[in-house]
């Protein structure tokens, strides 16, 4: 299987990336009928469903493996209007917007490795599974935090000794 797929349909041309892809499986679990899961050669099928639907199987694919082209005279994808960084626990950081990599263009979505383990970088290649990486992207919570909430606030104060006067005269 080459790197890049692309895979023409009446109305929208489907462009698959496989050396983006962090196999997160939203394409197939959604939309089984047009990424058909644990098959032996085609498995994009970009008239199975209306091309809207194509699309918006792209839009929520966080690696920008999925990317399209309508052929319909539909609309294409733009950049969000904010642009967004979303922290995906013990995996990669997942780009939103028009995104440029060392000047190049690369699309609206990517996926870049966090753990530092990827043989693909900057993309993630989901090797942070096998690298057992662990990041949850929350705020660690102390073992000891009941009682250092309950305990009572200690305050030291040091009385410092009042500085000599300067001796004036003889
Ligand atoms: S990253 Fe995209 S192409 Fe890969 S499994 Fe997830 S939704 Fe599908
Ligand atoms: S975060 Fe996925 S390979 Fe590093």
């Amino acid at each position: 299987m080459s790197a890049i797929e692309i895979v023409d349909g009446r109305k929208i041309r489907i462009r698959f990336d496989a050396k983006k892809c962090i196999h997160s499986r939203g394409c197939v679990l959604s939309h089984p009928e047009v990424f058909v899961p644990n098959v032996q050669g085609e498995w994009i099928h970009p008239d199975a469903a209306a091309p809207e639907a194509v699309a918006e199987i792209a839009h929520q694919c966080p690696s920008g493996a999925i990317a399209y082209e309508r052929l319909d005279g539909g609309p294409e994808e733009e950049a969000p209007k904010v642009n967004l960084v979303r922290l995906r626990e013990n995996g990669p950081l997942a780009f939103h917007g028009a995104l440029r990599l060392a000047g190049a263009e690369i699309g609206f979505r990517a996926t870049l490795c966090r753990c530092g383990a990827s043989k693909n970088k900057p993309y993630c290649d989901g090797s942070h599974a096998s690298a057992g990486f662990v990041a949850s992207g929350e705020v660690a919570v102390l073992a000891d935090w009941p009682q250092r909430q309950n305990a009572a606030l200690t305050v030291r104060l040091t009385v410092l000794p009042e500085p000599e006067k300067p001796s004036i005269g003889p």
